[in-house]
């Protein structure tokens, strides 16, 4: 186990770059990641298979009680690819590193992830990536529940628009056909559904530093968030 010293958490809504920032923080300081988002897509995929629909507006009560067993009993494992020295998903031995970033998977993720039997069930096994020398950990409520101790806590936020514009770019670099509007109407409704949650909803920790990257490229914002770790944990030095 590393000490609450050892861990930054970056949270933020989804296309504010918050995994770019979180593999670069890793590489500079060689310690450990915790993609908690990549756990609550993973439950929603491993739903799907079992049957539930996670594409309707509200879950019933015995979905919300099939998906925490799930949750309880999820086999998921992490591994670096050594290739591209980013951490893998894997449900049940299959590797879910490409079908879990859709952005349905990203809606099934939120659906999932607003039932807090579900948060509670996913607690310890987010708690047990704090392991030596120390961790940066990318998800929602990494700074505000997971880790509420962690002395470094960044906050990574940009506009809606902006997200929207990136991913429609990401996705036509892939090849892959993208509708700008429809993805701006799914980033809102994800913003909207994490942000009023009652359990762990997306706010930034009180004691968090916030950068909008809606003007920023990433080595602009990871210079910003290194000049502040530098300034407020002296200690954490890079390998
Ligand atoms: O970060 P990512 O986009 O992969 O997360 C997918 C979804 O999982 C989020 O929209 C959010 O609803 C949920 N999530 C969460 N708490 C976290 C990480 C992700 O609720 N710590």
């Amino acid at each position: 186990m590393c000490n609450t010293t050892n861990i930054i958490t970056v949270d933020g809504p989804s296309g504010a770059g918050k995994g770019t920032l979180t593999q670069l923080l890793a590489e500079y300081f060689d310690w450990n990641i915790l993609d908690s988002g990549a756990l609550y897509r993973i439950l929603g995929v491993a739903s799907q298979l079992e049957g539930i629909d996670l594409t309707v507006d509200e879950l019933s009560n015995e979905s919300g009680e099939k998906i925490t067993l799930t949750a309880r009993s999820l086999d998921v494992d992490f591994k670096v690819n050594q290739q591209s020295k980013q951490v893998e998903p894997f449900l049940n031995g299959e590797n879910l590193a490409k079908s879990i970033r859709t952005d349905d998977a990203g809606q099934a993720a939120s659906k999932v992830a607003a039932i807090p039997a579900v948060r509670d069930a996913l607690l310890a096994r987010q708690k047990d990536f704090a392991i030596a020398p120390g961790l940066i950990a990318d998800g929602r409520d990494m700074g505000t529940v997971v880790f509420k101790h962690a002395v470094i806590k960044i906050f990574l936020t940009a506009s809606a628009e902006c997200r929207a514009k990136r991913r429609y770019e990401q996705l036509i670099k892939q090849g892959v056909g993208a509708n700008m509007r429809a993805l701006l109407l799914s980033i809102q409704a994800r913003d909207k559904r994490d942000q009023m949650r009652p359990v762990a909803p997306l706010v930034p920790a009180a004691d968090a530093f916030i950068v909008d990257s809606s003007e920023l490229n990433i080595e602009q914002v990871f210079e910003q968030v290194l000049e502040y770790i530098r300034e407020k944990a002296p200690n954490f030095t890079s390998k």
